[in-house]
């Protein structure tokens, strides 16, 4: 199984969760901006709300690298505690992308909302979430 890890980000949160996802896979996360230039069996995307929903960017990355990416996990970080993955998941049955059926999301800093967050324990969960999709997907 070939994985992938990507992420958009505005302020690092989404970032944070990509890294340590990143870990467990045994990749480097990259920034959307990179694209996808070798076929993936897995993708892990991250993304998170803005204004109600995922930015434009990630619906296009998803659109532009579709040849290349089999199946998408989906994982975010917003300020409600809400997941970008209905939006995903959309993105994925209109190109042809396998959507993951978990997706993982927890608490991002927004201002003064969410001051501390992603903590340790979000951190963890990701870490944890990361292992449970190598479990049921295949190393
Ligand atoms: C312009 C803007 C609009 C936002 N709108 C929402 C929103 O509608 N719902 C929500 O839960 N969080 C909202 N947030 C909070 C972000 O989703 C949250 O801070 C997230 O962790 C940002 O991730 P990032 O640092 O990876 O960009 C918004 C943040 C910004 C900057």
């Amino acid at each position: 199984m070939k994985y992938a890890v990507s992420y958009y980000t505005r302020s690092g949160n989404t970032k944070k969760v990509a890294d340590v996802i990143a870990e467990v896979v045994g990749v480097n996360a990259k920034s959307i901006s990179e694209g996808i230039s070798e076929p993936v069996d897995v993708l892990f995307l991250g993304s998170s709300l803005y204004a109600f929903t995922y930015d434009p960017s990630v619906e296009k990355f998803i659109q532009d690298n579709a040849a290349n990416i089999k199946q998408i996990v989906s994982f975010s970080t917003s300020a409600s505690g809400k997941s970008t993955a209905k939006f995903v998941k959309a993105a994925c049955e209109k190109n042809g992308i396998k959507f993951y059926a978990h997706a993982y999301k927890c608490y991002g800093k927004f201002g003064i909302m969410n001051a501390k967050r992603s903590n340790n324990k979000d951190l963890e969960e990701a870490r944890e979430f990361a292992k449970s999709v190598l479990a049921e997907l295949g190393e």
